[in-house]
């Protein structure tokens, strides 16, 4: 990543440097090199891969955080709320070009994997939209709310293991494998997220803000009395609304559909050996199912 970042224009390089100062949690560049080990070996391309997949989340986290005027991200202030949102869209674009750069000329098969790329990135920005769309009208259902989870988070999960997979060279049904393994561990990684938005605590980033961008999640879907919820969130009455799905159940409703996708997830590894290689896969799948960052 920090090969591929380097400018000589100085408020460019010293923004990225503070970025690579400061990583997040690298989940989806662990699961990339996780499903390439086991699936073969970590190569060159791996590695290319795995950088590839965490430049361009960094991306669409600069974008996201101007798309929700967003303060703070791994406890710091965002580059939108440092430059303003045009300096941060633009810092977005340069990230996702360089994520395309680490693919191009990595090796055999890059056409695949810019493909691959092309369509979560096209994943990513509809799931955004259909947020957006969704903010307005606030008659999510929990289909909807699952189709945006895919799209905004599961399908960069999806991708990382199975382009991990296919730089390790894979037969089709490992790639398979790995590639589910990656989806149901990004929808859970995604309920987990929205749990916690409402238990609040140090995580780095505002919490209790969804219901404020209107953002209906699925402990509010899966809460006792969500029809008359939704009557109090146009209203505008957001705590109401916040004590009604945590004393409706919708939070111990949402634990349990997490573990629903993690036992999927670890499911899907019945095909590949058995071994310390899968069990650091299981391992992240676990640590996602209750991560407190
Ligand atoms: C944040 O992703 C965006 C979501 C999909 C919830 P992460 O929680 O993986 O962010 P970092 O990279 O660790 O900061
Ligand atoms: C982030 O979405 C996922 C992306 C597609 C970038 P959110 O807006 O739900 O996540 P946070 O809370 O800002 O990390
Ligand atoms: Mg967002
Ligand atoms: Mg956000």
């Amino acid at each position: 990543m920090r090969e591929v970042l380097s400018s000589d224009i100085a408020l460019l390089d010293g923004f990225n440097r503070s970025v690579l100062g400061r990583p997040g949690k690298m989940v989806r560049p662990a699961l990339s090199l996780l499903s390439a080990d086991i699936a073969g070996e970590i190569s060159d391309l791996s590695i290319s891969v795995a950088a590839a997949a965490e430049l361009l989340h960094n991306a669409t986290l600069m974008h996201d955080d101007v798309v929700d005027g967003a303060a703070e991200r791994r406890g710091l202030p965002t580059a939108m709320s440092i430059m303003g949102p045009s300096a941060a869209v633009l810092m977005g674009d340069y990230w996702l070009v360089k994520a395309v750069n680490c693919l191009i000329g990595a090796g055999s098969g890059e056409v695949l994997l810019v493909r691959l790329f092309a369509r979560t990135l096209s994943d990513l920005a509809e799931g955004e939209l259909l947020q957006m769309q969704k903010a307005e009208s606030l008659d999510t259902l929990e289909e909807d709310y699952l189709r945006i989870i895919y799209c905004k988070t599961a399908s960069l999960f999806e991708l990382a293991a199975r382009c991990g997979a296919i730089s390790a060279g894979a037969s089709p049904e490992k790639e398979e494998a790995l590639a589910a393994f990656g989806r149901n561990v990004g929808l859970a990684f995604q309920i987990r997220d929205d749990i916690l938005d409402y238990e609040g605590g140090a995580i780095g980033k505002p919490s209790h803000i969804d219901l404020q961008e209107r953002k209906i999640t699925l402990p509010f879907l899966l809460s006792d009395g969500s029809d008359g919820l939704r009557g109090e969130l146009r209203r505008g009455n957001i705590d109401k609304v916040y004590d009604g799905v945590v004393a409706g159940g919708g939070i111990d409703r949402a634990y349990e559909r997490i573990r629903v996708y993690i036992d999927a997830a670890v499911a899907s590894l019945s095909i590949l050996p058995e071994g310390a290689k899968r069990d650091r896969l299981v391992a992240i799948a676990d640590y996602i199912a209750d991560r407190k960052l």
